[in-house]
């Protein structure tokens, strides 16, 4: 499962991508927003950065000017995957930035049957929220585990990229189900590190390297 992290801080980016664990990135306008900067100045600099696609997502709502915002925020590097919602006219914007080449992120997806339609629209990726559905009391990860299996059923390309991620859970279970990429935020995926276990075996080695003064270097 490819990971992409889900923000348009630059730190958080260089850190984990410095470690080769950034595939890609997601942002929408709450993390520009939360950013502070430009979305063009800042989507450049996540694209130099990382080699994988890059989500910078429209503002518009009618077809014909997600396609202008579309085609200008693929102007901005080779990588840039541009995210449209899950509406009629983001269908319809989906279809045509896809035939002129450029990757498509189709969000805000909370059924499989707009999964569905995203493929047949060609989307590059297609992007359920998990937390989003469990928020309202729905199982978010059956909506990954049902469009894996549509998706598979008829041999659609479009990738599953899993958002709107909380948990570690999360994660460990898009990863069982199949889901192609999951995005996260960089605290999620700083913390698929800890465990408690892992934290009482240190402090037992830890102590009994003090005891018989082991050292090293
Ligand atoms: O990629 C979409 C994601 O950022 C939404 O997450 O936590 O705002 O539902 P959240």
């Amino acid at each position: 499962m490819k990971f992409f992290v889900d923000t348009a801080e630059i730190d958080q980016i260089k850190e984990l991508n410095d470690l080769g664990m950034v595939d890609g990135v997601t942002t929408n306008p709450t993390l520009i927003a939360k950013s502070g900067r430009d979305i063009i100045e800042v989507t450049k600099e996540i694209c130099s950065i990382v080699s994988g696609p890059v989500s910078a997502e429209v503002t518009a709502l009618k077809a014909d000017e997600m396609i202008a915002e579309g085609r200008k925020l693929a102007k901005i590097a080779p990588n840039i995957a541009v995210k449209v919602p899950l509406t009629w006219d983001g269908l319809k914007a989906c279809k045509t930035l896809t035939d002129e080449g450029t990757m498509v992120n189709v969000t805000l997806c909370f059924s499989a049957n707009q999964a569905l339609l995203a493929a047949k629209a060609g989307a590059t990726f297609i992007s359920p929220f998990i937390g989003r559905l469990d928020d309202i009391n729905l199982d978010g990860l059956d909506l990954i585990a049902d469009i894996r299996q549509i998706y598979d059923n008829y041999g659609f390309e479009t990738q599953i990229l899993a958002a709107s991620i909380r948990s570690v859970n999360h994660m460990s279970e898009c990863a069982k189900i199949g889901a192609d990429v999951a995005t996260a935020p960089a605290s999620v995926i700083k913390s698929m590190a800890n465990h408690v276990l892992t934290d009482k075996g240190l402090q037992g080695f830890l102590a009994d390297i003090q005891k018989a003064g082991i050292k090293i270097l």
